[in-house]
């Protein structure tokens, strides 16, 4: 006989028998229509989005629907998040010699893609909703900084109107990562809707996916022309076709980041269905919350806005990293998958960031400047008070609500074994 009150780590029986399944949102409601979409574009031999047998303009027609969507003037999809920051930092001119803030708490692909673009990343400090603190951007501004990139952290959108004054009293280019956070709003408007020039990723752990993929937008016209060029070796076909010597005088060498048609026509399908995806995740998530939110113990980030957060993600804070680790792993052991964010760690703890390691000579482009960058574990205390407490639970649309009562079990049953 098992102990149903013993917790699953310590050989009890587990709330689930059969795990919960990761949470991948937009793969989780994947079916006919992403499976006819792509099929539609295989039929008609056309997986290239300039030319073809008979291009269905798929990767077009969803650059449309998501400026339709978010309401801005100009979308450029990509092959993924990290092109989608590369392209935008350089369709901004951002580059060697120039500073580009990030908040402590992002996905490395935020910091990498600024040393990518030949800039450096320097770090800032987030507050208790786990995304930048709008107070330490004026603490990290020198005579180096240029841009700004806030990333709405799983689901939770950024305090943009804080971030955007202080952002235009320093004179930062914003650089929206919507990449956790597609569909997220903050007082009404959404996320990837307040900077210059806003990046979004399809990658499977997103809201909506298509394994690989992402897209800039912005509705300044130089802005997403620079942007078209980059992403396709300088070109802009739709203006003046291909490989034209008539280009204006401003063009530029670039790379190739454009998306293929196979992947426009499933994002295209999983585009029309990011606000059921929402609207799904974010029941799943406020029922679970609700009824857990009496525990001793037991906190959560703040969600800057809980109307407009995309549900993606229920993060728990405990009182220190101790409890936190053994709370993850007794969750995970009862059935629900939990994990943390980044090691639990702010993220210029990766050895290559912190130890500033390129793959260029002389550690490029960090040998830009007439001082040494300097990154030290302390810099950003407010990270290391809440990263490593936490415990995150993905939410996936299609839990079920004997799902949220399992989650729910669970969560109490830990609890009353850990947090005493
Ligand atoms: C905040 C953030 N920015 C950028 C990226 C990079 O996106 P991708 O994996 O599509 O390159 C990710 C996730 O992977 C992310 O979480």
């Amino acid at each position: 006989m098992t102990d149903k009150n013993k917790l699953a780590i310590h050989g009890g029986e587990p709330v689930r028998t059969e795990p919960l399944h990761t949470a991948y949102p937009g793969a989780d409601v994947y079916g006919e229509e992403e499976k006819r979409a792509a099929i539609e574009v295989i039929e008609n031999q056309s997986p290239y989005r300039y030319y073809g047998a008979n291009v269905l303009g798929k990767v077009k027609s969803f650059e449309n629907m998501f400026s339709e969507k978010f309401g801005n003037n100009h979308t450029l999809a990509v092959t993924s998040g990290t092109a989608s920051l590369v392209v935008a930092l350089k369709a901004a001119g951002i580059g060697p010699g120039d500073k580009v803030i990030v908040p402590a708490c992002t996905f490395l692909a935020t910091p990498g893609a600024v040393v990518v673009a030949g800039a450096v990343p320097v770090f800032a400090d987030i507050d208790d909703s786990m995304n930048i603190d709008p107070d330490a951007i004026g603490k990290v501004v020198d005579k180096y900084t240029k841009a700004i990139i806030p990333v709405p952290i799983l689901g939770n959108p950024c305090q943009m109107d804080r971030i955007m004054e202080e952002s235009k009293k320093h004179n930062l280019i914003v650089i929206e990562d919507v990449a956790q956070s597609c569909g997220s709003k903050y007082k009404g408007k959404y996320s990837g809707t307040f900077g210059d020039i806003n990046c979004f990723s399809l990658q499977i752990n997103k809201i909506i996916t298509t394994g690989e993929g992402g897209a800039v937008t912005t509705n300044d016209p130089k802005l997403y022309e620079r942007a078209v060029r980059y992403h396709d070796q300088g070109m802009f076909r739709e203006k003046e076709g291909f490989l034209s010597k008539d280009a204006p005088d401003d063009v530029f060498v670039g790379q190739n980041y454009r998306m293929s048609e196979i992947t426009g026509a499933v994002a295209l399908e999983q585009l029309k269905k990011l606000d059921s995806i929402i609207e799904s995740m974010r029941k799943v998530k406020y029922s679970i919350k609700n009824q857990i939110k009496d525990i001793n113990g037991l906190g959560f980030r703040t969600i800057n806005d809980e109307a407009g957060d995309s549900g993606n993600s229920l993060i728990l804070l405990l009182p220190d990293a101790e409890i936190a680790a053994e709370f993850r792993k007794a969750l995970t052991a009862e059935g629900i998958p939990t994990g943390f964010l980044y090691n639990g760690e702010p993220i210029y703890m990766i050895p290559q960031m912190m130890k500033k390691k390129t793959v260029d000579r002389n550690n490029f482009p960090f040998d830009q400047f007439d001082e040494e960058i300097v990154y030290t574990r302390d810099m950003c205390p407010n990270s290391w008070n809440i990263m490593p407490r936490s415990a995150n639970i993905g939410i996936s649309p299609t839990y079920t609500e004997k799902d949220v009562d399992d989650i729910v079990k669970a969560i109490r049953k830990v609890a009353a074994h850990l947090l005493k």
